[in-house]
This record gives C-alpha cells, sequence and structure tokens, in this order.
C-alpha cells in the first residue's frame, strides 16, 4: 500500500501518491467531513505555535478527531495511519508513537500562509500527511500545497486532487496552501515520537 509513497520520502523527504484510495472510499470520507461541516461542527483553525486565532496566517476551519473515541468512519481512517507509522518506523527507524489528526476545511478564498508543522517548543511532530478528499480539483481551482526546502526554494506545487496523499519530514518543509478558489477539504495528521494521550 505504502511501497512507493516510502521509496519517495527515502529520496526526497517528501512524498505525493495518486489514487491511494479508491472513488468509493473517497466519497464515503469526503461526505462524513460534508455532514460534520453541515452541522456546524468543524471550529477555526488556531495557529499551532500560539494557540491564537490569526486569520492572516490561516482561514481554514479544523474538525480534530477524538483518539480515545473510535467511530465508524474514523476507525478505518486510523487503521490505515497505524500502518503508515509502522511502515515508517520499519524503514527509517523514527520511533513514531501516536498521533492527531483532523478534518480541513477552507472556504472559497481559505489558505494558510507558509510555515513549518514542528512546534517550537519541541521536536515532537516528526511526520505530516495529508490525504486530499476534492473529489472534482481542476488544475485552475488554486488552493495548491506548495512545499519549499528550509532555503525557501519552491520544491513542489501540489494539486489537492482528491485521494491524493502527501507526507513529508515535519521539520524538513516549510509550505504554504495557495488561496483556494473552491472549497477545499482534506484528511490529515502529524505522527509523533511521543505519547500523547
Ligand atoms: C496544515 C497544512 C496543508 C494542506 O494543516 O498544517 O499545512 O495542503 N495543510 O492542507
Ligand atoms: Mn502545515
Amino acid at each position: 500500500m505504502f511501497e512507493s509513497f516510502f521509496l519517495e520520502i527515502q529520496t526526497n523527504g517528501f512524498s505525493v501518491i495518486d489514487n491511494f484510495i479508491d472513488d468509493e472510499a473517497l466519497r464515503k470520507i469526503a461526505n462524513w467531513s460534508g455532514s460534520l461541516l453541515d452541522s456546524g461542527e468543524f471550529k477555526k483553525a488556531k495557529l499551532s505555535s500560539t494557540k491564537l486565532l490569526n486569520e492572516e496566517v490561516r482561514s481554514d476551519l479544523t474538525y480534530w478527531l477524538d483518539p480515545l473515541v473510535p467511530t465508524l468512519e474514523w476507525t478505518p481512517l486510523r487503521d490505515i495511519v497505524d500502518l503508515m507509522r509502522d511502515g515508517l518506523n520499519e524503514r527509517f527507524y523514527l520511533g513514531l508513537k501516536q498521533y492527531e489528526c483532523h478534518l480541513a476545511h477552507y472556504p472559497i478564498g481559505g489558505f494558510y500562509s507558509i510555515h513549518l508543522d514542528q512546534m517550537p517548543t519541541g521536536p515532537s511532530r516528526i511526520f505530516t500527511f495529508i490525504l486530499y478528499l476534492n473529489e472534482n480539483w481542476d488544475d485552475n481551482d488554486g488552493g495548491e500545497l506548495v512545499i519549499y526546502n528550509k532555503q525557501e526554494i519552491l520544491l513542489k506545487k501540489i494539486t489537492p486532487r482528491g485521494g491524493r496523499l502527501v507526507g513529508f519530514m515535519s521539520a524538513d518543509f516549510p509550505h504554504e496552501v495557495r488561496v483556494s478558489l473552491k472549497a477545499r477539504s482534506s484528511f490529515s495528521g502529524w505522527i509523533h515520537n511521543k505519547l500523547l494521550y
């Protein structure tokens, strides 16, 4: 399931694979996310480093998935993240333990300025992954994830096409979400090398 994904991580430190899940599985997750959004469960995202609301830096809404509450929709996703974590540990000896995950929704015009996923207070977020849930996404719909190196040289521009999985080492790649011209949704998470709960 993850072979080519891991190979690219090994060479580049980041990886993009398409059709990671099939259309039916994708639709199920997208529908679930859509109904949580419709019922007002998504909240304005905070900056992970300072916990302040800051719409100049990001304008997405998130729904955090409780690791202690398994649900019909969340449990199969957890199984996938477990497999990813175990595979990463097997290949790269990262000592990954627990993870935090959320569903994210960028309204039209939403963006997230360039940032690193690691918090200044501790080297705990080790691996970042994002699975896009957008069923009909065009190259000119904006909302690209742009990955840079530490010198802020652009490495890759990624269209948030449904079923596409992106992963990278959290400490090594500053990245941004360019202004999205359509509503944009994803399932994403961070795997830590320590216990979180
Ligand atoms: C994040 C983030 C990227 C994306 O939530 O920290 O960078 O493509 N997301 O959604
Ligand atoms: Mn990020």
